[in-house]
């Protein structure tokens, strides 16, 4: 068993990980960090940008994680580069804001693709190759629409409330094998994601985050410490949980 009695600044030291969507907002802060907390780490996103991170211990992958053998590919890189992988980060994300009875199949099915399906077979091969290693930690970037709605956001709130589930049951799973999985239920942070569905995005999240009780959004560092928490031992007993990052969104009435 591991007790930690210290919090240790280098708290992911000699792990490796792999992070999805890390060329922007979230996972960028993401992989940085778990890379200057000590970890080794595999940094995949479909936008090349995803190379200006690239340095000793941190070799970005450029690939779309909806494509078949996508996940084998970024598990196999991790494993090749890094001789192991301890850690998973399943956090690439996009949303669409549509009425449902405007949203064409496709629309849909391209959401549930990267935000549920791409996560499902990166946990998959991720967990292949940390069970014979007895340990390791995957944490999922859920959301609050894991749990609430409002108009528009049906597939995105679909795709992440999959994406909770997922991480409960596979955290059932495999619990018995050493490898915990637990998601982080994110509130508003300033990124791009909303760049394709309103006119500027990031001042857009800045604003909607002034609604909850913290009274604004959060930056992307923010999450990416409650991540690197997570993926660490000193999480050792949180398991199948959805740690809620969101400024208090999800527990105000009103
Ligand atoms: N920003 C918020 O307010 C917020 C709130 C709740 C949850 N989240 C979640 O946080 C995660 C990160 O989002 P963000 O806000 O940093 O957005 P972002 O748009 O800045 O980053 C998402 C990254 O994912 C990559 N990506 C998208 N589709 C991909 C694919 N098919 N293959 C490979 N890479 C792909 C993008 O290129 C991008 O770099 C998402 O899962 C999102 O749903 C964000």
């Amino acid at each position: 068993m591991t007790v930690i009695k210290h919090a240790l600044p280098n708290e992911v030291e000699g792990k490796v990980a792999l992070v999805t969507g890390a060329a922007s907002g979230i996972g960028k802060a993401i992989a940085l960090l778990l890379h200057a907390r000590g970890a080794k780490v595999v940094a995949e996103d479909r936008n090349p940008a995803v190379e200006e991170l690239a340095r000793p211990g941190l070799v970005p992958l450029v690939a779309d994680i909806t494509e078949d053998g996508a996940a084998e590919r970024a598990v196999g890189l991790a494993v090749e580069q890094f001789g192991r992988l301890d850690i998973l980060v399943n956090n690439a994300g996009i949303i669409i804001n549509k009425l449902v009875i405007d949203m064409t199949r496709e629309d849909w099915e391209r959401i549930q693709a990267v935000n549920a399906t791409a996560a499902f077979l990166h946990c998959r091969e991720a967990v292949k190759a940390m069970m014979p290693n007895k340990a390791g930690a995957i944490v999922n970037i859920a959301s609050y629409a894991s749990y609430f709605a409002f108009p528009t956001i049906a597939a995105y709130t679909a795709s992440k409330g999959a994406l909770a589930q997922l991480t409960r049951t596979l955290a059932l799973e495999v619990i018995g094998h050493g490898i915990r999985v637990n998601a982080v239920g994110v509130g508003d942070v300033v990124t791009n994601i909303l760049n394709d569905v309103v006119d500027d995005g990031p001042a857009f999240l800045a604003q909607h985050g002034e609604a909850a009780p913290i009274g604004r959004a959060a930056q992307p560092e923010e999450i990416a410490e409650v991540v690197a928490f997570l993926a660490s031992d000193r999480a050792s007993f949180i398991v199948g949980s959805v740690v809620m990052a969101d400024g208090g969104m999800t527990v105000t009435a009103g």
